[in-house]
Parts: structure tokens; C-alpha cells; sequence
């Protein structure tokens, strides 16, 4: 079985062509950076015109680099949610227009989906286990139980924790996207050099809050003359580090405890999204789980960040399924895996 995945939720245009014998003939991905970078986050106008302009173009060169033709594809399966909604209608309907034209089965990927299900597509990994998915947009602890039936255990409440990077290192001065400006400044930093918060750190469930971090951040530099000297930006992208750290522990230590009652089991912890690069919070995490007795999975850097080849995966586990979609199905801008979980509170709630 064969499937072309295009992901274009965010920043980045993406087509990739997956077998379901776990190969990947073609994984490419077109980085939007650039544009974006002088307004220092994404502008989702500027987001759907570079789709709209690289798509066509990313199909036919993942095509023609896997060696097939669309008929020798099994399914379309395009990334229909949550997002920008100006990416996900250019990537739906392309891939919508592909099936149709070729009679294909069209397949409405979750992006988060595309996320808990991609360590599948390069390890041994069976239901159930815990995704903790800390991207720019999300921050989330799941259960993954089954194709398709997912237990949100914790979100946040108001920024992703990737945002929260991103965010504190526009305030330091750093480049765009923060995460690894402050994985880089903070390895020549004091980590214990100042006191910052750890929102929610200890409290019940398993929800995530940054904006608290990211207020004392702000009060911390004012006190320094301006520009921060490098040694000032080191030691407070290392404080900072060290907080996110010591929250993202506490929070999965938590769902891990509610995973070991609920589903003893389950024994493997997947990190992913691009926050998951962070070799710091990977150790942290490395750490957390030899003392629970998890194992860590963090599937490779390329997977991680978004990417097509996750979606084209999540593609072939629910077409396996018989799980294809109509071609009515439409883009959702909000999407949340576990439509039962209640919605968490606070401003700007991710769901
Ligand atoms: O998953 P991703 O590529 O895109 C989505 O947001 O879905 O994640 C991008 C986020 C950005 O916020 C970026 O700053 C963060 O991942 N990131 C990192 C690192 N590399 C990327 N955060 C912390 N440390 C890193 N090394
Ligand atoms: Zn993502």
C-alpha cells in the first residue's frame, strides 16, 4: 500500500510518500522560516500564499523521487486539521482534487494524530502508550489507546510550550524560531542564576500553563541595562530552560501515575514535536522515565518537526482500518483528539 501525505497546517509545506511496510520513498518538507522570520512568529496569511505557491511542485517532486505515478497510489491523506485554516483548505483540497481525479480514497488526517502515531512508523510500538506533544502550537499529554481513540490527560491552558521558547527569545534578543536559540545560549548559562517560576508545578492533573513563566521573564530582563550583556542572555535562557524542564517533568510524572493505574500495560513514553529536539529536556525526560520505569521514544529529529510522512502514516493506519473519508469532510481549524475531554480553562485555550 501506497500514500502521498501533504501536511500544510503551519509553517511548513510538506508531501511525502509512505509504504505501509514502514518505508519512506520521499519526505520533503518546504520550511517557511524565512518569511516569517522578520515578524519574529507566523503570519497565517503569509502562510497559506507560500502553500498555495510550493505545493504542486513538493507533490511532483515527492513523486517523481519515490519512482511512482498517482495510479500506482493506494490514498491521498492531507493533514484537514487543527491549524491555520487558510493551509489546511490548500492542502484538503489538493488532495481531495487528486482523488477525485483518480478515484482515489481520501483520507482527513488529524495533525495531532499524524504526531502520536509517527513512532509507529519507524519502531516496534504497540497500544497503549503516553504522547507527550510539545510543538509551537501544542502542548498535550495522551494516551494513545488505538488508531483513532485517543485520552487527553493534560493540554495547556494557555501558551504551547514551543511559543513559550519562542517568546522568551524574542525578549532575549534571539532569532526566530526561539527553541534552539535558547538550547544554544543556555548551554553556556548558570541555570541556577535566577528564580523563575514553575506554573502548576505540583498541582493536580496533568494541564500545562507558560504564560506565568513568560511574565516573569519579561520582569527579569527590564532590570538589566539594554542590550543584555551574552553572559546576562546565558544565564536567563538556562533559567528558563531548567523551569520548562522541572514543569514538563512534574506534569508527565503525573500522567504517568494515572497511566500505570488505568493501564498497567502500557510501558512507552513518545515524545514529539519540534520542542522534542531539545537535547536538555530529552535528558530530563531520559531521566524522568528510568525512575518510573518507562521507556523514552523519541522518534528521529525529521519525524518530530512537521513533516508529511507522519501524515501519510496515519493515512495508511486508518485506510488499514477502512477508515477513509468522504470528500465532504472539511478543514478544521480547531480539531481536538479526545472530543470528550473537557475543555481546559484560561485565555486563549489550546483544546
Ligand atoms: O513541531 P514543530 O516543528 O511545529 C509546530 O509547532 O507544529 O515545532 C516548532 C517549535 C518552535 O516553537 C520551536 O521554537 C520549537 O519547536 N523548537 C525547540 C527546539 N527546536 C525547535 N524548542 C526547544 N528546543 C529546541 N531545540
Ligand atoms: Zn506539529
Amino acid at each position: 500500500m501506497l500514500v502521498l501525505g501533504i501536511e500544510t497546517s503551519c509553517d511548513e509545506t510538506a508531501a511525502a510518500v509512505v509504504s505501509d511496510k514502514r518505508e519512506i520513498l520521499a519526505d520533503l518538507v518546504r520550511s517557511q522560516i524565512d518569511a516569517h522570520a522578520p515578524f519574529g512568529g507566523i503570519v497565517p496569511e503569509l502562510a497559506a500564499r507560500a502553500h498555495l505557491d510550493h505545493l504542486d511542485s513538493l507533490i511532483r517532486a515527492a513523486l517523481e523521487q519515490s519512482g511512482v505515478g498517482l495510479s500506482d497510489l493506494d490514498g491521498i491523506a492531507a493533514t484537514a486539521g487543527p491549524g491555520l485554516v487558510g493551509g489546511l483548505i490548500v492542502g484538503v483540497m489538493t488532495a481531495k482534487a487528486i482523488a477525485a481525479s483518480r478515484g482515489l480514497p481520501f483520507i482527513a488526517v488529524n495533525h495531532l494524530e499524524g504526531h502520536a502515531l509517527s513512532p509507529r512508523l519507524v519502531s516496534d510500538i504497540e497500544f497503549p502508550y503516553l504522547v507527550l506533544l510539545v510543538s509551537g502550537g501544542h502542548c498535550q499529554l495522551l494516551v494513545a489507546e488505538a488508531v483513532g481513540r485517543y485520552k487527553r490527560l493534560g493540554t495547556t491552558i494557555d501558551d504551547a510550550v514551543g511559543e513559550a521558547f519562542d517568546k522568551a527569545a524574542k525578549m532575549l534578543g534571539l532569532a526566530y524560531p526561539g527553541g534552539p536559540e535558547i538550547e544554544r545560549a543556555a548551554s553556556r548559562g548558570d541555570a541556577a542564576a535566577y528564580a523563575l517560576p514553575r506554573p502548576l508545578l505540583g498541582a493536580d492533573g496533568c494541564h500545562f500553563s507558560f504564560s506565568g513563566l513568560k511574565t516573569a521573564l519579561r520582569r527579569l530582563i527590564t532590570k538589566f541595562p539594554q542590550p543584555l550583556d551574552q553572559r546576562t542572555v546565558g544565564d536567563i535562557a538556562a533559567s528558563f530552560q531548567a523551569s520548562v524542564g522541572d514543569v514538563l517533568v512534574d506534569r508527565t510524572r503525573h500522567a504517568m501515575e494515572i497511566v500505570r493505574a488505568r493501564y498497567p500495560e502500557a510501558r512507552d513514553l513518545v515524545v514529539a514535536g519540534g520542542v522534542a529536539a531539545n537535547a536538555y529536556l530529552r535528558g530530563r525526560l531520559e531521566s524522568l522515565c528510568a525512575g518510573m520505569d518507562f521507556r523514552l521514544v523519541a522518534p528521529p529529529q525529521k519525524l518530530c518537526t512537521d513533516n508529511a510522512a507522519m501524515i501519510a502514516w496515519a493515512g495508511i493506519e486508518r485506510l488499514r482500518l477502512g477508515l477513509a473519508d468522504t470528500l465532504e469532510a472539511p478543514a478544521r481549524p480547531r480539531w481536538p483528539l479526545d472530543p470528550k475531554a473537557p475543555p481546559a480553562a484560561g485565555a486563549g485555550v489550546k483544546a
